[in-house]
Order: structure tokens, then C-alpha cells, then sequence
């Protein structure tokens, strides 16, 4: 490989997992208040295979070819002209250009240099990888779109996924009653990191197990089981559904406003300063985060496999650099 290449996953059409495929393609060039940063690890997002297919954020990418990929952890490389807080040999982490193509799955992005945070120090690149996307989702829902309050009692569904295991640990640490819908192999290690309560969906239903609830961050949508439309049931008068998936549709609209609650569509952006602070965050000690398992970044595909069965523990990263 020469030094104005590099390798990535591109693929060339949509489907399933094996249209992911190494390439060797131009390292991109920074532009005024621009980094490169090389990228040492990469995390996987649902997002990620819903775009593979044609759905997610695929109408914002454009036809393929395209690089997937929006999780970097990485050293910057180069600074474009401009840039003064940030320098070369810094460890930054990020979701920058969030939901246009960051290209992530490869040796090298470049972003504003202000869509990074610096990488916290207590983790490896692997564990950073896992955390902009599915943290600043549970961040920003929590505090940005429901402002929550000490003292709430919060329900978050898939509570043992990517951003529902750190939404539990947000919440917590800003002083609410935390209740999470999970499996029960997962019950343990949920309540360890700060949930009171845990419903195992497969065995309850959960709005026969929870009531009088201020905030309801799903995770799950109408898609499966109508989990959307069924938390308006386990709500307080005026409380507030963040319908995370899919939005809001004109049918849960007016099952909201039939009921009196209030539901709230979300799309999470990239966020330097909110990733400063969930990084001080997990270097207190305060949030961990779960990486179930890392693929090299030849193996995309594999991870996207495992991804799409829908059982993940926390999140899935692609080693980019041994
Ligand atoms: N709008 C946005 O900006 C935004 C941002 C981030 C994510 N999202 C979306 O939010 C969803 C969650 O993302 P994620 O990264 O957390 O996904 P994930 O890590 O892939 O979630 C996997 C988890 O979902 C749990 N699960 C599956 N079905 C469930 C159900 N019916 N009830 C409760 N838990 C269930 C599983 O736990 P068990 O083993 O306990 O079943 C598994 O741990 C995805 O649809 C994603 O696309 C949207």
C-alpha cells in the first residue's frame, strides 16, 4: 500500500452482508478545520446494516459505492489549516458527519475537528469505538430530548444493546429510578451497572410489570412487538415516549395524544463537547461500556452477521489496526 492509499470496506451494491468487501482505495485530504485521523478502530451500529440494504441512512449516502461506518477511534495524523485544537499525535474518538457518509470502516477519516472529543484515557481504541454513536443517542435522548430529572423513574427497552446498556448508566448517574426491559441472561450484569428494575420481555408483558413512568427511551419500535405503542400504557399522565427506531408515526401520534402522553421522534448528531463530557464520565469510573465482541476490519461482514441477530451484549467493534 502505498502513503496515499489505504484500505477500506466499500461496497458496491446493496444487500446483504458479503457486499462488504476490502479495497484499496485514495486516503482522503483534509480541508480547512478538517482532520485525518487514523483509525484504529471502528464500531458497528444497527444503522450501519440498515443502510447495507437500502434502508437507514442509504438515501443520505446516495447509490453505492460507498464506505460505511460512522464510530472512529484514532490518532489525528494531519490537521488541515485552521484547526487549533487539535493536534497530530492526539487520540481522538467520534461520530463525525452523522447522517452523511463518515466512512469509518477504513484506515483513514477526515472531519471537522470539532465533531471529535478526545479519546478517554482508561480504554483501549476497541472499547472507544463502541462508544460516540450509542452514547451520544442515550445522551442526548436523556438529557437534550427529555430532560430528565433526578428523582424520574425512566424505562429504556433493550437495555443490554449498544445504547441502552450506557442509557442505563446515564440515567443512573443523573439520579433516576431505572428500569430496563432485557432478557433475563442479562439481568445480573444490568442491575451491576445501575438498573433497579428489569422486565424480561420474553416471560411479561412490560406494561403489565411497570407503571407510573415520567420517560420512556425505546430502543425496540412498533417493528416487532409494537413496544412503542404499548409504553404509552405504562406512562403518567404527560409523560414522554423518545421513539428512538423509527420515529413517529401518524398512528402513535394519535394513540399519544388519545392518551394524554407526549412522544418525541429522535435522530442523534454528532456532538464534540457531549463526547468530552461522556468521556470524563467513563474515565470516573462513573460508565462503562460493553464490547461484546471485536472482528477485524477484514471481517465486516461476519460482524454484521452477528449484529443483525439482534442479541448483542453491549456493542461490536472492527479492529482496524493490530
Ligand atoms: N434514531 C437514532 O438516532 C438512533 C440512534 C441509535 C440507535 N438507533 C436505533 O435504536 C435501536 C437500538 O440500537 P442499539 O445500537 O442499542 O441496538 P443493538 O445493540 O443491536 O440492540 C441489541 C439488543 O436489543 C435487545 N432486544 C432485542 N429485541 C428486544 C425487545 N423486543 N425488547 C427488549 N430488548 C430487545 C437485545 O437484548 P436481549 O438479549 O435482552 O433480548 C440486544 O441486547 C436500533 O433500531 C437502532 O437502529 C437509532
Amino acid at each position: 500500500m502505498s502513503d496515499t492509499s489505504m484500505r477500506a470496506i466499500v461496497q458496491h451494491a446493496l444487500g446483504g452482508p458479503d457486499v462488504l468487501l476490502v479495497a484499496e482505495i485514495p486516503r482522503p485530504e483534509p480541508l480547512p478545520t478538517e482532520v485525518r485521523v487514523k483509525v484504529y478502530a471502528a464500531g458497528i451500529n444497527p444503522v450501519d446494516w440498515k443502510t447495507r440494504v437500502g434502508e437507514g441512512m442509504a438515501g443520505e449516502l446516495g447509490a453505492p459505492p460507498f464506505i460505511l461506518g460512522w464510530d472512529v477511534s484514532g490518532v489525528v495524523e494531519k490537521v488541515g489549516f485552521g484547526v487549533t485544537t487539535l493536534k497530530e499525535g492526539d487520540e481522538v474518538y467520534g461520530m463525525p458527519w452523522f447522517p452523511r457518509a463518515a466512512g469509518a470502516y477504513a484506515e483513514y477519516v477526515t472531519a471537522p475537528a470539532r465533531q471529535f472529543a478526545r479519546k478517554p484515557t482508561s480504554i483501549t481504541h476497541e472499547q472507544a469505538a463502541g462508544v460516540p454513536l450509542a452514547a451520544l443517542t442515550a445522551w442526548q435522548a436523556l438529557v437534550d430530548t427529555a430532560q430528565i430529572r433526578a428523582g424520574q423513574r425512566v424505562l429504556i427497552h433493550a437495555a443490554a444493546g449498544g445504547v441502552g446498556h450506557l442509557a442505563i448508566q446515564f440515567a443512573k448517574h443523573l439520579g433516576a429510578y431505572v428500569i430496563g426491559t432485557a432478557r433475563a441472561a442479562g439481568h445480573g450484569w444490568l442491575t451491576e451497572i445501575g438498573a433497579d428494575e428489569l422486565i424480561d420481555y420474553t416471560a411479561v408483558r412490560f406494561e403489565d410489570a411497570v407503571a407510573d413512568v415520567d420517560i420512556v427511551i425505546d430502543l425496540v419500535g412498533d417493528h416487532y412487538d409494537d413496544t412503542s405503542t404499548r409504553s404509552l400504557d405504562v406512562l403518567r399522565p404527560g409523560g414522554l415516549l423518545v421513539a428512538v427506531p423509527a420515529g413517529v408515526s401518524p398512528e402513535l401520534a394519535a394513540a399519544a395524544e388519545a392518551k394524554g402522553m407526549r412522544v418525541s421522534p429522535f435522530l442523534v448528531e454528532p456532538d464534540g463537547p457531549a463526547l468530552t463530557s461522556i468521556g470524563e464520565l467513563i474515565d470516573s469510573g462513573s460508565v462503562a461500556v460493553e464490547v461484546e465482541e471485536v472482528f477485524p476490519l477484514e471481517q465486516a461482514a461476519a460482524a454484521h452477521a452477528r449484529g443483525e441477530s439482534n442479541r448483542t451484549r453491549g456493542k461490536l467493534v472492527l479492529r482496524v489496526v493490530s
